[in-house]
């Protein structure tokens, strides 16, 4: 009995890897721009990607065919298809064109894809995936736009706008699709149901010029006979609070819907349900919702059954809406970026009285969200939550630091059993929770933490043998969930949470070894041309509420060069050229701005400049400004961001552009030199930001650098290895010192533990990064409250060079999106192992490495249609087994080499294990 359960058992273990052949090729992981089987994207030719999984090292895709149809059945017999690319000779898997007929509005397109290898191979049809157009032409809304009669407190938070709608749906219902936008934030109910689960809807955008809609499937949630759709709206980023000026309706004083539903029957019919003037408004029990003040909710005035279908529903006392007299301006745009959703939910570590009299729930962890209230008392009773980051010594919540932001939520109960609470259209930055007012005592249910962000995948991972260097890089994970909330922003907490324009920058290339920042960034550079100055300049912040000029609130190096380096941070690393193409326009024009400010000597020294921001200054470690000259830092940005434009022109094809913008930076760069370098390689004010900037950009001539690298290495050993770098030397600082030879400094900078040092705020406590490299001071006081937050994560952008030097991956700039990757970890301090691994648009890119006594093992994961360069350090070719045997002829290995001390293979795709063993 036993023999033939254990045989019954072998064989069925060994079925599924019969069937997988040694010969398979398969083709998965089909999406359509950023997204997978997107509904309502507006993207009139759709780029199409998919992956390749194969069993064989060494595979790339030779060949591929392309199939589309409206139905998935059609597609599936391949007959009545709407497009078929035939067999096209091409290793394109990644932003592949849609080639067929032009698509329509509020159409599905099925499609699929099979692909031939280089050694002959044909891949099955991958399963069908689709994609969903949502309103192409303005034509196709028939809402209007209906706001809810205005009150007196427009100006001030007043209450959020209930809106409703009753009707019918006499047939069977095949599909429904709901098309929905507004001014101000809207959370939207079909038949008592939250209509999806995105938040902050329907995003923040340049809202006078572009405005997002959503489109969601609906069809589940109607039903036959009386139907409602109920909506209601929050100030948002609209017309709430705003900016550090205490402003208001920045945008405008009316909150609006827009919402189109449409119902095809299964008889062929469609009907509309639009916003018009059949809708009704009332004040419900949202009180007042601010996105830095936080929400007021009293649950005794909740309307209950107003979006609910099943009993009748009295809104005789609701008042009819208003129709815009002059819609909007802006386009109605499709969002393509993920939408930001609850992400995380975390329980208290701790619950203690504060001496304050309240109680203080510790979430563990500083991040972005609120908090679910679940208490059971009378009605009437007020709990009021206030959120911070920190404790202050008394072990009261410390709020100096949120400035004018209240973040305080208010719940009024109604009395009825146990109550849950959580607020619609405000966040707040915390790891702390005050709570008082609770009508029992607080136990682990009464606060839960509902942390909130795009919800990006997290795409990579780095995992090291030092548990201060892990903790590093999960506070910088938590610093982007928590900042990348449908616009990358400075910090979640104070009355601030803007897009600042330098810290994204700094940060883009750490954010996309993270997570997958694709849709993300393609969403917010639509928005950085949509406010860019005409001038070409670029404003502090996008999208841009504060107004301003060409120089007033804009045109600031470092800032303003997100313009050019977040594209091309994101062609390098996607792959994605057509963004490249977009935003070439205003690359090119931020460049030609900043040229004409620096004028004919090409030295930019007018206007107002902010520098590398947050350094430490000599004298005065709390100052916010620089050591190192503002001329010398906006001049090497304008050669830097002017040699970008040359590359990106030259991979569009745009030949003159190249050779101009070439010449131009190298005009640039001997200003530079006459200006700030000496004979003996000293650069302007002799600061580490100084030399970092000037070799990191190639301003140096080749004699110079290896002697500049020097200095900046003196330095940072003379200050016994601290860094004295802001928000625009740090990321590139440890990259130079790598790159001219210091690599242990690098290392030891990275590690070290005392102020100022990336690990210091982890001995503090630190669970995000800090905005300042002293939030916390040594002797356990504050930096100055006006500007101390405890997540921002700039300084984070260390991220990109651990992950490059640590974990060892890297894309190589010859094969952008990975489609040539390099594989060089370099261990260091002491570490004995790292492993990284970042998913790439071709699949899971691998590199782990260990030390077992003197021997260095390095596994490798490279996916199939791409191929890596790895780099094994201070070895000879003659010592290196893969798989325990010698390279030649290893299958994959195309090509090893002695370079130097180390030993360069190049190899396909698979897995592979290398062995140095000296
Ligand atoms: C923000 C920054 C920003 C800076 C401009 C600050 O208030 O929080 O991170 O880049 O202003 O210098």
């Amino acid at each position: 009995m036993r023999t033939s359960l254990s045989i019954v058992l072998s064989l069925t273990l060994l079925a599924p890897a019969q069937g997988l052949s040694q010969n398979a090729l398969s083709v998965d992981g089909l999406r359509v721009e950023y997204l997978t089987n997107p509904i309502g994207i507006d993207v009139v030719q759709p780029r199409l990607s998919w992956r390749i999984a194969s069993t064989r090292r060494n595979t790339m895709q030779a060949a591929y065919q392309l199939q589309v149809g409206t139905s998935e059945a059609s597609l599936t017999r391949g007959a009545n298809l709407l497009w078929d690319s035939g067999k096209m000779v091409s290793g394109a898997s990644v932003f592949v064109d849609y080639g067929g007929p032009q698509t329509l509005s509020r159409t599905r397109y099925y499609w699929r894809v099979r692909v031939w290898d280089s050694s002959g191979r044909t891949s099955p049809w991958s399963a069908a995936a689709f994609w969903e157009t949502g309103l192409l032409q303005p034509g196709d809304w028939t809402a209007e736009w209906i706001t809810p009669p205005p009150t007196a407190a427009d100006s001030l938070p007043s209450p959020s706008p209930f809106l409703r709608r009753a009707f019918r749906v006499g047939d069977a219902v095949r599909s429904a699709r709901l098309y929905v936008t507004s001014l101000g934030l809207y959370e939207i109910y079909l038949n008592g149901q939250r209509v999806g689960d995105q938040l902050f809807t329907p995003g923040w955008t340049s809202y006078r010029r572009r405005l997002q809609y959503q489109t969601y499937d609906v069809t589940a949630l109607l039903r036959s006979g009386a139907n409602v759709v109920g909506a209601m709206l929050g100030d948002g980023w609209y017309r709430g609070n705003l900016g550090f000026f205490r402003q208001r309706n920045l945008y405008g004083r009316q909150l609006a819907l827009l919402a189109q539903l449409e119902i095809r029957y299964q008889s062929g019919r469609t009907e509309r349900v639009v916003s018009d003037r059949d809708w009704k408004a009332s004040a419900g029990p949202i009180l007042s919702s601010d996105i830095y003040g936080g929400e007021t909710y009293d649950a005794r005035r909740e309307l209950s059954g107003w979006a609910a279908a099943g009993a009748p529903y009295d809104d005789r006392n609701w008042t009819t809406v208003g129709v815009l007299v002059y819609p909007p301006p802006a386009a109605l745009v499709a969002s393509l970026s993920p939408p930001v959703r609850r992400v995380r939910e975390l329980r208290a570590v701790a619950i203690r009285l504060a001496p304050s009299g309240e109680t203080i729930f510790d979430l563990g962890q500083n991040f972005t969200g609120w908090a679910r209230l679940s208490v059971r008392g009378p009605a009437g009773t007020t709990v009021t939550l206030r959120f911070g980051e920190v404790l202050d010594r008394e072990g009261n919540l410390y709020t100096a630091n949120l400035r004018a932001a209240a973040q305080t939520d208010r719940y009024t109960l109604s009395g009825n059993g146990r109550e849950v609470y959580e607020p619609h259209f405000t966040f707040h930055g915390f790891r702390y929770v005050a709570v008082r007012g609770l009508p029992a005592p607080a136990d682990s249910a009464t606060i839960t933490g509902i942390a909130v962000s795009s919800d990006l995948a997290q795409t990579g991972s780095l995992v090291t043998s030092d548990s201060l260097l892990n903790q590093l890089q999960r506070n910088i994970v938590w610093g982007q969930r928590s900042n990348f909330l449908d616009v990358p922003t400075d910090c979640p907490q104070r009355d601030e949470r803007l897009g600042w324009t330098g810290d994204a920058q700094v940060f883009a290339r750490t954010a996309a070894f993270n997570m997958d920042v694709a849709g993300f960034f393609a969403k917010w550079l639509s928005d950085v041309a949509a406010d860019q100055d005409p001038s070409g300049s670029v404003p502090w912040v996008i999208p841009n509420p504060l107004g301003g000029d060409s120089t007033h609130f804009a045109g600031t190096a470092g800032w303003s060069d997100v313009a050019v380096i977040v594209p091309w941070t994101m062609y390098l690393t996607y792959g994605d050229r057509r963004l490249l193409e977009r935003q070439y326009p205003s690359m090119r024009a931020w460049v030609d701005y900043a040229r004409r400010r620096a004028g004919t000597g090409l030295i930019w020294r007018p206007g107002w400049q902010f520098g590398d921001w947050l350094a430490l200054h000599s004298d005065d470690p709390s100052y916010p400004g620089a050591t190192t000259g503002t001329d010398l830092i906006a001049t090497a940005f304008l050669a830097h961001s002017t040699d970008l434009v040359s590359r990106t022109a030259a991979i569009l094809g745009h030949e003159s552009d190249a050779a101009e913008y070439r010449a131009r930076f190298r005009a640039i760069r001997e200003a530079f030199n006459r200006e700030f370098v000496s004979r003996t390689g000293r650069v302007g004010e002799n600061t580490q930001t100084a030399y970092t900037l000037a070799i990191a950009f190639d301003l140096l001539p080749d004699s110079l650098v290896s002697v500049a690298g020097g200095r900046l290495a003196q330095d940072v050993e003379a200050r016994d290895h601290h860094l004295t770098t802001g928000f625009l030397g740090t990321p590139y600082l440890l990259h130079v010192l790598g790159a001219t030879g210091h690599l242990g400094d690098a290392f030891a900078l990275l590690t070290q533990r005392t102020y100022p040092s990336w690990l210091y705020p982890i001995t503090r406590g630190a669970t995000t990064m800090w905005e300042r490299w002293d939030g916390i001071r040594p002797d356990s006081s504050f930096e100055d409250p006006g500007m101390n937050s405890f997540n921002h994560y700039a300084f984070g952008a260390v991220g990109d060079w651990m992950y490059q030097n640590i974990g060892g991956i890297d894309v190589d700039s010859a094969g952008p999106g990975y489609r040539r990757a390099r594989i060089a970890p370099r261990p260091g301090a002491g570490l004995t192992s790292a492993s990284a691994s970042l998913e790439t648009a071709y699949g899971m890119l691998k590199s782990a490495w260990r030390l077992e006594g003197r021997r260095f093992v390095l596994d490798v994961a490279v996916p199939a249609n791409t191929s890596a360069e790895v780099t094994l350090w201070d070895a000879r070719v003659a010592d290196v087994r893969e798989g325990g045997v010698p390279l030649d002829g290893r299958d994959g290995v195309r090509s090893a080499r002695q370079r130097g001390n180390n030993v360069i293979v190049d190899v396909g795709s698979g897995t592979y294990s290398f062995a140095v063993t000296p």
